[in-house]
């Protein structure tokens, strides 16, 4: 398997390569690439650390022999938040680099399954999926916002607060990658009890959690750690089930077919190409009920402004 890492030398980027130097199957490929002429640089660097993931870098404008052949694409590139700013205020920058990155992923690997890390993810997926319709690539199983960082921080949150291990609980956060879009459901988590009021703070943590690290980071940028993690996570896990690996189920903001809008997170079961299934979200609490509601007109807005970017 080949895994193309685009905006490789950023924040998310080189943690996230080198967690995949790390965590790929032996015997994987790795192509990194990013605009930033240090990128050849990173490559080298993750070369000489001894697992049999091979590692080639390039930087500068062209993307096309990273993307060659690749298998899976993830897409980190792009500018980040600082205080103050939502997620859809890097639109202006982010949609045009998302845009024309995916023209290439079309041109170079429409096979591949395609990983966008890059914010805003609501919008963004969007785009991505009517420029590759207009390439005539588009496959709805293969394209996918990664979503899995709300997964492990709601994980990480509960555990924190009952204080359990968070491998051992299950989240199931469904919706989009902001604010009020972020929906974990915390009425589905096996085993363990909530007040009302835990209910109301763990949800409004877990949406706002970009932004605590935002604020943390005091104007240097948003979440680059946790978000390599989780992107790695997902990414190796996308690489087994094309593989053929089976039973992986992953959360990822999906053209799934949901009736709440065009794109929705919700349970996966990954496969030989991509989504083999799209599993049901399972039954919501009346909170939740009321959440999901809520959270539809922002979402279908950031939806209907990504479509209208990629076909203006
Ligand atoms: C996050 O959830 O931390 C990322 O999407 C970055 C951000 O801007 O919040």
């Amino acid at each position: 398997m080949k895994v193309a890492v685009l905006g490789a030398a950023g924040g998310i980027g080189q943690a996230l390569a080198l967690l995949l130097k790390l965590n790929l199957p032996q015997g994987s490929e790795m192509a990194l690439y990013d605009v930033a002429p240090v990128t050849p640089g990173v490559a080298k660097d993750l070369s000489h650390i001894p697992t049999s993931v091979q590692v080639t870098g390039f930087g500068g404008n062209d993307p096309a022999q990273v993307i060659q052949n690749a298998d899976v694409v993830l897409i980190s590139a792009g500018v980040a938040r600082k205080p103050g700013m939502d997620r859809a205020d890097l639109f202006n920058i982010n949609a045009g680099i998302i845009k024309s990155l995916i023209e290439q992923v079309a041109k170079n690997a429409p096979t591949a399954c395609i990983g966008v890390i890059t914010n805003p993810v609501n919008t963004t997926v969007a785009i991505a999926a009517e420029v590759l319709k207009k390439a005539g690539v588009y496959n709805k199983n293969k394209l996918f916002g990664i979503t899995t960082l709300d997964t492990i921080r709601a994980e990480e949150f509960i555990a924190d607060l009952k204080g359990l291990k968070a491998e051992d609980l299950c989240v199931n956060v469904i919706g989009g990658h902001s604010g009020t879009t972020i929906l974990p459901l915390l009425s589905q988590v096996q085993g363990v009890e909530f007040s009302t009021q835990e209910i109301t703070d763990l949800t409004d943590r877990i949406q706002n959690a970009g932004t605590e690290v935002v604020l943390a980071k005091a104007g240097s940028g948003s979440a680059t750690l946790s978000m390599a993690r989780a992107a790695c996570l997902f990414g190796v896990n996308l690489v087994k089930a094309l593989s053929g690996k089976q039973g992986i189920i992953q959360n990822a903001y999906v053209d799934g077919g949901n009736k709440a809008a065009v794109f929705f997170s919700q349970p996966l079961l990954l496969g030989l190409n991509g989504i083999e299934r799209v599993l049901p979200e399972g039954s919501l609490s009346d909170f939740e009920k009321e959440k999901k509601q809520a959270m539809l007109e922002t979402l279908t807005a950031d939806i209907k402004l990504g479509i209208e970017f990629a076909n203006q």
